[in-house]
């Protein structure tokens, strides 16, 4: 937790940004597994710990914008409660550890919703996303549950959208310490990438580093060999040699700042010329998107321009053909890349994905793009200082997509796919890195993880030894 003046501030800052009515930021509860009290390792709501920074289960925030009071709902834990669980602070004392002055039982905040609806006044509440917080919402708004992501506050969305894309100097501290956590499980993994290991048993190894600094990973490991699915979490395969270990995984802080990292390296530790050429392009692609991040971009353009830099990698082998523009107008290069650059980080991997990417990725200005491949782009809007977002080119040979535009001959004035049959069992390399948006420019979040092929190829070799 961070000091309470941080949690006022960030209220404050809410109260001026919604013109009135009444605020609910419902946490998180405990979800339990396969019976009531065997639960999942608990996750408090971004939006709740951000304004209200209390990681307990059970508690709802509400804000009055006229009236400016602030309290929290939630019960006392009982004398069986701390037989079991140990000495815990009451409602009061974590209210004044965020500076909310009134904290109340829970029931009584059906009671407060109740008189706001009595008064017409504005209910805001954020999409929800868990079943139980549906319910809730239902009980206490009677929005059916089917209309309730559609009764969810723009301006609530779009207020929270303002003040969480910037991230101030005490977040970028923990974004960095989670940084540091995702440099210590990638090259663990690049030390693990010979033959004969368990894909299982690196991701096992990695969570555990990441366990043992304090905290799960931001996200559920993606490693495989088999990297041409995107996002691959079967860790099943026994890895062979010259395949190629593709590994996004990033660790979190204790306020839940994430990191997002991608590296892919060679099994055994040599690259094959084949693989070299590919990996050299996806790493061209991501650091020209470095190069080209800063404020009053586009993230859309520097998509783009990324996968410009991988048509026309892909033309020089003969891959791809025709101009490299045109081809990546056309959307050519998705069958390579069919996912977008990046997207927001913060408190959430993919940041506040919850609030409905329409409005964290894009704006009135920069609209989705409606075309396979960059349709899957998160985040195309204009950067702006204290932004920090991902950049995360990829280039992956995918069977089943080549095949079918392949018969179907999309894009094949691009695409020389006869050169495709030496590429089926190749696999896919993604290079991921976290960037904060400066003043002007972007740096890298944390020291940079290995990137270049030949400091790649050196770790997984210290591997062996
Ligand atoms: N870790 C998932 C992603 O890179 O978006
Ligand atoms: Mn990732
Ligand atoms: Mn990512």
């Amino acid at each position: 937790m961070f000091n309470r003046e941080v949690y006022i501030e960030r209220r404050k800052q809410l109260k001026t940004k919604v013109k009135d009515g009444i605020i609910l930021l419902l946490g998180n509860n405990e979800a339990s597994m396969n019976y009531p009290d065997n639960t999942y390792h608990f996750r408090q709501d971004s939006n709740f710990i951000y304004f209200f920074g209390l990681d307990f289960p059970g508690l709802v925030g509400l804000i009055d914008v006229e009236s400016g009071d602030e309290m929290l709902f939630g019960d006392d834990y009982t004398m069986d409660d701390i037989i079991w669980m140990g000495p815990q602070d009451s409602m009061q004392e974590k209210a004044v550890h965020v500076g909310v002055k009134k904290a109340m039982p829970y029931k009584k905040l059906f009671d407060s919703v109740q008189e706001a609806i009595s008064r017409g006044r504005k209910i805001h509440f954020t999409p929800p996303y868990r079943g139980d917080n549906k319910l809730l919402l239902h009980e206490l708004t009677r929005v059916s549950i089917g209309d309730l992501q559609e009764k969810a506050s723009l301006e609530l969305i779009k207020a929270i959208v303002d003040l969480r894309s910037v991230k101030d100097e005490l977040e970028i501290e923990e974004l960095k310490k989670a940084a540091a956590g995702g440099y210590e499980m990638h090259v663990a993994a690049m030390k693990m990438a010979h033959p004969g290991v368990w894909e299982q048993n690196i991701a096992g190894i990695i969570e555990g580093i990441s366990l043992s600094n304090g905290n799960p990973p931001s996200f559920p490991i993606i490693l495989s060999q088999n990297g041409q699915t995107l996002h691959n979490h079967v860790h099943s395969n026994i890895l062979d040699e010259g395949r190629l270990l593709l590994v996004d995984a990033g660790s979190q802080t204790s306020n839940y700042y994430a990191s997002d990292f991608t590296r892919t390296s060679p099994v055994g530790g040599k690259f094959s010329q084949k693989q070299r050429e590919i990996y050299e392009i996806v790493l061209a692609a991501n650091n020209r998107a470095t190069e080209l991040s800063k404020p009053g971009v586009s993230y859309l353009s520097v998509h783009l321009e990324a996968a410009k830099v991988i048509a026309d990698g892909l033309k020089q082998l003969g891959i791809m053909k025709g101009d490299v523009d045109e081809a990546v107008q056309a959307g050519a290069h998705a069958l390579f890349m069919p996912h977008g650059l990046g997207h927001m980080m913060g408190l959430d991997v993919h940041d506040m994905e919850d609030l409905g990417q329409i409005y964290v990725g894009y704006d009135h200005e920069i609209r989705p793009v409606n075309q396979f491949g960059t349709s899957a782009l998160r985040l195309g809007r204009r950067l702006q200082e204290g932004f920090v977002i991902t950049n995360e080119p990829g280039i992956y040979f995918i069977p089943a997509l080549i095949e079918k535009w392949k018969s179907e001959k999309i894009n094949a004035d691009f695409i020389n796919f006869n050169r495709l049959d030496d590429y089926y069992n190749f696999g896919g390399i993604r290079l991921e890195d976290d960037l904060l948006i400066t003043a002007d420019g972007a740096e890298l979040i944390g020291d940079r993880i290995p990137i270049n092929p030949g400091e790649v190829e050196k770790i997984v070799c210290e591997g062996a030894k």
